[in-house]
């Protein structure tokens, strides 16, 4: 692809309508194109991805993979994860069966993602453990652009325990409802082998790891939803603070997830 059609097709693509996002800011750099940034998080730039030969076509595992649309057919009304995320997580989760411990949601909404999880992790005779305030998002502070505290605080308990009951998961799943970790992280007393973080702060995304990495086992993963999402730099800014850390390898891997996989202890 020519530089010059490169640019047309992001120009074609671009998503934002400036007039109603006032906090971002569209720009263009000389050599890489057309990029976005919020305003308060300039060096958190964003860009319109996957636009080159091939964009359409690459290998779709998802289609085939009975299980997996089976869960996902089940969840997806109830989960704000798109099919690749979803189906990302569900990769990680199937391969922890090679690492001992729990699974463990901190942001769990309606339910959606976390029950994906519930039903993986009985699979490999674990617990699962969801955590949410059910009151909406916490700790929004200055490294955050966009939330403010309260976000999702419509989701409810019921709502998850009926899609549990539905994948017959109720028996190894443990909802923790209140501020994790500070009000409920006393309840789980072993290790862990995969962490989905989707808290959407960066207060919150700290917490859940500074209590979280003593308790990983080797080889476990911790997975952070909404990753490079513009609007959610918070997540952004820890995930990158934390690739320094030797103790871990992390990917991104441009769908909206940061991984990391402890290496050490
Ligand atoms: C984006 S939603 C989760 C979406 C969900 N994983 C799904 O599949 O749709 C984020 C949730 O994180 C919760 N949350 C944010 N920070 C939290 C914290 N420190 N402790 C507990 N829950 C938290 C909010 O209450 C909210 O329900």
């Amino acid at each position: 692809m020519t530089d010059e059609q490169w640019y047309f097709l992001q120009k074609l693509l671009d998503p934002l309508d400036l007039e109603n996002n006032k906090d971002f800011v569209k720009d263009i750099d000389a050599q890489m194109g057309l990029f976005y940034h919020h305003a308060q998080s300039p060096e958190v730039t964003h860009q319109i991805i996957h636009a080159n030969e091939g964009f359409f076509i690459r290998y779709a595992p998802w289609v085939t993979d009975k299980y997996f649309r089976f869960i996902y057919m089940f969840v997806r009304d109830y989960s704000l994860l798109d099919l690749y995320r979803l189906f990302d997580l569900y990769t990680y989760a199937k391969q922890c069966k090679k690492v001992p411990g729990c699974f463990l949601e901190v942001g769990v909404a309606n339910g959606g993602s976390g029950a994906l999880l519930s039903a993986i992790a009985k699979d490999q005779n674990k617990k699962c453990y969801l955590a949410d305030t059910w009151e909406g998002v916490v700790k929004s502070g200055e490294k955050d652009t966009t939330f403010s505290g309260g976000e999702f605080d419509y989701a409810e308990t019921e709502v998850v325990l009926h899609l549990l009951s539905g994948l017959n998961t109720l028996s190894n799943t443990h909802l923790l409802k209140g501020i994790f970790p500070d009000e409920t992280a006393d309840k789980i007393d072993e290790n862990i082998s995969l962490i989905h973080v989707d808290v959407d702060t960066y207060q919150s995304c700290k917490d859940v790891f500074e209590w979280a990495k003593s308790k990983m086992s080797v080889g476990g993963v911790i997975v952070f939803d909404d990753y490079g999402f513009l609007g959610l730099e918070g997540v952004t800014r820890f995930a990158n603070e934390l690739m320094e850390d030797l103790n871990y390898i992390y990917n991104y891997n441009l769908n909206g997830h940061a991984t990391f996989v402890k290496i050490k202890d």
